[in-house]
C-alpha cells in the first residue's frame, strides 16, 4: 500500500511536470514511461511477438541494423486503436527477440502523414546529412497529404527523408522535403532503399498502383527514374504495396537471384491482404523475371506488408511482417492495442526442379524463447486419434517430424473451441480452419472460409512441422518454411488439448513430438 501511495504521488508530480512540455515531447514521455510489466498481460496480448505498448500499429517500417542495434519502426497511430494520421513508432533490439519501446520517431508535418518506408545507414555520408565520422541513419518514407487528397488531386503521395545522428534516438526531417515528387499517380508509395554495390548507387523501389518503379541516387536526395516492373506480372486483385528487392543465394549453390516482394490488398489467395514475390534478376537498372506462377510468401491471412532488414551484420535476409489483414484489422477484439508483428524470419531460396521458392522460417536464435515441456513419439493406426494435453498451448511451440501426408491436428479447450489443421496429401493441400476457434463474429471476413495452401512441391520422405502459438496468433512452418501459414485467432480460453488424428489408411507415425513452453519476452 505504501508503495502504491508513493507511486501515485510520483505519478502526480510526473504528470504535472510533463504538462509544461510541448505536445510532441509529452507524447514521447508518455509512451516511454508505460510500465510494461503491468500492462502486458491483457487478454490476447502476445508474449513473444512484438506489439506496441498501446494503440494502433500496422506495417513494419525502416528495418535497419546499426552499431549493435536492430531498429523496428512501424506505422503507428498513438491516439486510437484504429488507423489514423500515421507516425513512425519505434523499438530497438539487440537480438531481435527482446524489444525496448522507444519514443515516436516521426510525426506528421505540413507535408502529410508519415506512411511506410525504409531506413539505411549512409556509411559514406553520401547525403552530407552527417559526417564520415558520424554517418547518418536516413529514413525514406511516403508523405500522404490528406488535404490534397480531399481536394481531389492525385499527387498526394510523395517521398521524404529524415536523418538521425545518434543511432535512431532522435530524428530531423530534411529541410527540402519531399525529395521525390509525384506526377499524378494515386498510389505512389512505400519506398525501400538499399545500397547496390555493383553500380555504387542507392536504389529505391516503390509501388505505383499496379506496378513497381525503380529509381537511383548518389546521395539519397536527388532521384532519377530507372524502370518499372509488374504491370503484366503476378497477382493484380488489388493495389500493390510495400515492395522490397534484394539478392539471395540459392541454398546449397553459388547461384544468386533477386527477389522482389510485393504486398497486395485485396487479392490474396485466402482473402484480403497478402504478400507475393517474384524471383528474377536485377542488372542495376531493371528487374526482370520470367516467373509465370503467382507465388505467395505466406498463405495464411495474417502476414502483410513484410519487408527485410538493411545492413544486417550476419549476411542473413531477415523478414518481419504485420500479423493482420486490412479486411478486419480494425475490428479484432483487443482493447489496449491492435495487432502484432510476425516473429523475425530468415528468408532462403530453394530450387525445386526449375522453380525457385522463397522459404521463411524463424531465426535460429529465436529458438531460445522455447523451453522443453515434454517429448514423445506417437503411432496411430488408421482412423485413430490421440490427445496430447498441455495447460497452455496458447503460449507454445510444437515440433515434430513425419513421413505421412494425411492427418489432422486440432487444438481445443473446455469451451469446445477448436482450431483445426489438416494435411490432405491426396489433394496436396494444407488447411487451416479457424471458423470455430473462439471469437470470430467481430467481422464476417475473419472466418468466412477455411484457409487453403497448396503443398505440391513437398519433397518425398520425412519433413518437419513447427507451430508457434501466441495467444492471438498461430504460425505454421512446414518443411523448414517451404510452406507457411500465419493466422490470427481469438480463443476465449487457452487451448489445453492437441488432438492428432490419422486420416489415412496406414499407420501414422509422429516422430520426436516436442511440446515447448514459450517464455515471455516482456
Ligand atoms: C500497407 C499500407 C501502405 C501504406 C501504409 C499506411 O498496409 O497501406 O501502403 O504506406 O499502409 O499506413
Amino acid at each position: 500500500m505504501r508503495n502504491y501511495i508513493l507511486f501515485s504521488l510520483l505519478s502526480v508530480l510526473f504528470f504535472s511536470f510533463s504538462s509544461c512540455k510541448s505536445k510532441e515531447e509529452e507524447k514521447n514521455t508518455e509512451i516511454a514511461s508505460i510500465p510494461e510489466t503491468t500492462f502486458f498481460k491483457e487478454p490476447y496480448r502476445p508474449q513473444f511477438h512484438f506489439t506496441p505498448t498501446e494503440m494502433w500499429m500496422n506495417d513494419p517500417n525502416g528495418l535497419v541494423y546499426n552499431d549493435g542495434i536492430y531498429h523496428l519502426f512501424y506505422q503507428y497511430y498513438p491516439e486510437d486503436i484504429v488507423w489514423g494520421p500515421m507516425h513512425w513508432g519505434h523499438a530497438t533490439s539487440k537480438d531481435l527477440i527482446f524489444w525496448e519501446h522507444k519514443p515516436i520517431a516521426l510525426f506528421p508535418d505540413e507535408n502529410g502523414y508519415i506512411f511506410s518506408g525504409s531506413a539505411v545507414l549512409d556509411k559514406n555520408n553520401t547525403s552530407g546529412l552527417g559526417t564520415l565520422d558520424n554517418p547518418p541513419l536516413v529514413a525514406i518514407f511516403t508523405y500522404h497529404d490528406i488535404n490534397k487528397e480531399k481536394d481531389g488531386s492525385n499527387d498526394f503521395q510523395t517521398q521524404g527523408i529524415a536523418y538521425s545522428l545518434d543511432n535512431g534516438e532522435s530524428w530531423t526531417k530534411y529541410q527540402n522535403n519531399p525529395v521525390l515528387g509525384n506526377e499524378g499517380i494515386r498510389d505512389f508509395r512505400d519506398p525501400k532503399v538499399f545500397w547496390n554495390e555493383p553500380t555504387q548507387s542507392w536504389i529505391l523501389v516503390l509501388v505505383a498502383g499496379d506496378h513497381a518503379q525503380l529509381y537511383r541516387s548518389d546521395d539519397l536526395i536527388s532521384w532519377a527514374y530507372l524502370s518499372e516492373f509488374g504491370k503484366e506480372s503476378g497477382a493484380h486483385g488489388g493495389v500493390w504495396e510495400c515492395p522490397d528487392l534484394f539478392p539471395l543465394k540459392v541454398s546449397g549453390s553459388e547461384e544468386e537471384k533477386w527477389v522482389l516482394i510485393i504486398s497486395i490488398n485485396p487479392g490474396a489467395p485466402n482473402g484480403g491482404s497478402g504478400t507475393q514475390y517474384f524471383i528474377g534478376d536485377f542488372d542495376g537498372t531493371t528487374f526482370t523475371s520470367n516467373q509465370q506462377a503467382e507465388k505467395w510468401i505466406d498463405w495464411g491471412t495474417d502476414n502483410y506488408a513484410g519487408i527485410t532488414y538493411n545492413n544486417e551484420p550476419n549476411d542473413q535476409r531477415i523478414f518481419i511482417g504485420w500479423m493482420s489483414n486490412w479486411a478486419y484489422a480494425r475490428d479484432t477484439p483487443t482493447k489496449e492495442w491492435r495487432s502484432a508483428m510476425t516473429v523475425p524470419r530468415k528468408l532462403s531460396l530453394i530450387k525445386v526442379g526449375n522453380s525457385y521458392e522463397l522459404a521463411n522460417y524463424p531465426l535460429d536464435d529465436f529458438g531460445t524463447v522455447f523451453k522443453s515441456e515434454f517429448k514423445k513419439d506417437l503411432e496411430l493406426a488408421a482412423g485413430e486419434s490421440e490427445t496430447v494435453a498441455f495447460d497452455n498451448y496458447n503460449q507454445s511451440e510444437i515440433r515434430f517430424k513425419t513421413m505421412n501426408r494425411n492427418f489432422e491436428i486440432s487444438y481445443n479447450n473446455s469451451l469446445d473451441e477448436e482450431l483445426v489443421l489438416t494435411l490432405d496429401g491426396d489433394q496436396e493441400l494444407f488447411l487451416l480452419d479457424r471458423t470455430k476457434s473462439g471469437k470470430t463474429a467481430f467481422k464476417e471476413e475473419f472466418a468466412k472460409s477455411v484457409q487453403k495452401m497448396p503443398i505440391r512441391n513437398l519433397p518425398d520422405g520425412e519433413f518437419e512441422v513447427r507451430i508457434l502459438m501466441d495467444w492471438s496468433s498461430i504460425e505454421v512452418f512446414i518443411n523448414n518454411g517451404q510452406y507457411v501459414m500465419t493466422s490470427q485467432i481469438f480463443p476465449n480460453e487457452s487451448y489445453t488439448n492437441l488432438i492428432f488424428k490419422n486420416s489415412s489408411s496406414s499407420v501414422l507415425t509422429i516422430n520426436a513430438l516436442e511440446v515447448n513452453r514459450a517464455e515471455s519476452i516482456w
